[in-house]
């Protein structure tokens, strides 16, 4: 499995872009400004939307339904990066003397994306993959939407189609909802099994419901095959974080894999309330379809980086099969780089400290540089690489590029903004303000340190 290869961001650009043009019919015409604009709105929608809620939406109101389009261009391929960036934290050592693969079912690699959406999770399985020996490949695709399936089903063949051509794909639909799938699947099993984005309208974190929890949870971990991997992604924010570690709660037959360097009670949540555990990974310069959507869609909040709160579970086998996924050896940092306490905050970085989570189950902050790795998420085992830049060229659908324009000037107002979101507006922190973009000390963050700072920043669905 090419599981360091760059990922083929272009392919699975083109391959949106021609089930758009297909759904919508721009035909082989290039898109032109009335188009932009169009889905520039739609973005605007959806990004207000998530801004608004944070993100949290309960049972099947989330405005992906009504906004395909804003969601096909901005927000799958971040949430398809998130589950990539994911994957790419996993210890993929453990296949040396194992299959490249996680285990087969029925001589199939069977993947079941559950709250499917338009397909981010397995199109990020599909593009992780590779193209070499790849066995016969069925996708499960799970939603309460129809039109949703109809696009993740078109997303993943056009994908399949480009990236590939020879492999045996079967896609099955299930448009129903993910608790009756999960309790009626009837002890069908995958290789894989999990999804992003979904949690909260799935209730985890209704009062009571500790019940249904434990159930979906272990309902979840009875669908994957002994030896093959439970994954799940959703924003990296404070309630992202916990509808994840809900889930934790209840997996503890099963080994995670990521992000906790141990299997103990996570000491963040224990330990510092108001403090979560997230990745802000940064989005390679030319991310999909953001600078169309910057130069002529108007949007004008497109932010570098996204952040995610993941987990990964193994789920074991008495006689191994695979063993592919092994926990990663060592701890894990979990802040940005902080004041080291009591000092005067020189700005040096010889001050700067991080928190990192120990094998032990413990948070304990070290100087940042005596540490071979200083980056929020990652591992203290030297092994990071990051494999997550495009792998260009990437097919450009400006206008410019095809109509010799210029970049219109910007003359709509731009959105209604959280001040989280103005912070990721390409600007350097400037004097006293944090990163944040707000001078520190100052409104509900007063007191907290950096890294235990609200984040939702409507760049999560
Ligand atoms: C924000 S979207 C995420 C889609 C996709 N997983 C992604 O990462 O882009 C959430 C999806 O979960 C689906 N969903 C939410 N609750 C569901 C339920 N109870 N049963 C089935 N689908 C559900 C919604 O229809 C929606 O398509």
């Amino acid at each position: 499995m090419s599981r360091f290869k760059p990922f083929p961001q272009a392919l699975v650009k083109q391959a949106l872009w021609e089930v758009y043009a297909q759904r919508e019919r721009q035909g082989g015409s290039p898109p032109g400004r009335e188009f932009w604009l169009k889905i520039g709105r739609e973005v605007e929608v959806l990004h207000e939307a998530y801004t608004e809620r944070e993100a949290e939406f309960s049972k099947g109101e989330n405005p992906i339904h009504g906004h395909l389009g804003g969601y096909q261009f901005y927000y799958l391929p971040r949430n398809l990066f998130r589950v990539a960036h994911v994957l790419s934290r996993l210890n993929w050592r453990g296949t040396a003397d194992g299959p490249p693969f996680p285990p087969l079912v029925g001589g199939r690699l069977r993947i079941a994306d559950i709250g499917c959406g338009s397909g981010a999770f397995s199109l990020a399985w599909l593009g992780w993959l590779g193209q070499e020996n790849l066995p016969p490949l069925e996708i499960a695709l799970v939603d309460q939407g129809r039109r949703v399936l109809d696009w993740a089903e078109d997303n993943l063949r056009a994908f399949a189609r480009l990236y590939l051509p020879q492999v045996n794909l079967t896609i099955s639909r299930h448009t129903q909802g993910v608790v009756s799938f999960l309790r009626e699947n009837g002890g069908d099993r995958f290789s894989v099994a999990g999804g992003g984005m979904a949690l909260n309208e799935l209730g985890l974190q209704d009062s009571g419901r500790g019940n249904h929890v434990h159930r979906m949870a272990r309902s979840l971990a009875g669908l994957v095959t002994p030896g093959g991997l439970g994954l799940w992604v959703e924003p990296g924010t404070r309630q992202g974080f916990l509808n994840v570690m809900a889930l934790r709660e209840h997996l503890t037959e099963e080994t995670l894999v990521y992000p906790c360097p141990h299997g103990l009670p996570c000491p963040m949540k224990r330990d510092r309330p108001g403090h979560w555990c997230h990745e802000t990974p940064p989005l390679p310069m030319d991310f999909y379809f953001d600078q169309e959507l910057r130069d002529w869609g108007g949007v004008g909040f497109s932010m570098r980086e996204v952040n995610l709160s993941g987990l990964a579970f193994r789920v074991n086998a008495t006689n191994e099969t695979s063993r592919l996924f092994q926990k990663r050896p060592g701890a894990r940092v979990v802040s940005e780089r902080l004041p080291a306490r009591g000092s005067k905050s020189s700005g040096k970085s010889q001050d700067k400290v991080v928190m990192v989570c120990t094998p032990k189950g413990t948070l304990e902050e070290q100087p940042a540089l005596s540490l071979p790795a200083r980056t929020r998420g990652w591992f203290l085992d030297g092994a990071e690489q990051v494999p997550m830049a495009g792998d260009g060229p990437i097919v450009s659908l400006h206008p410019s590029q095809q109509m010799g324009d210029q970049p219109p000037a910007r003359t709509r107002p731009s959105v209604k903004k959280s001040n989280e979101v103005k912070s990721h507006k390409f600007q350097k922190p400037k004097g006293n303000k944090n990163k944040t973009g707000k001078k520190s000390g100052l409104g509900k963050n007063k007191g907290k340190p950096k890294w235990s700072r609200k984040d939702t920043n409507g760049d999560t669905p």
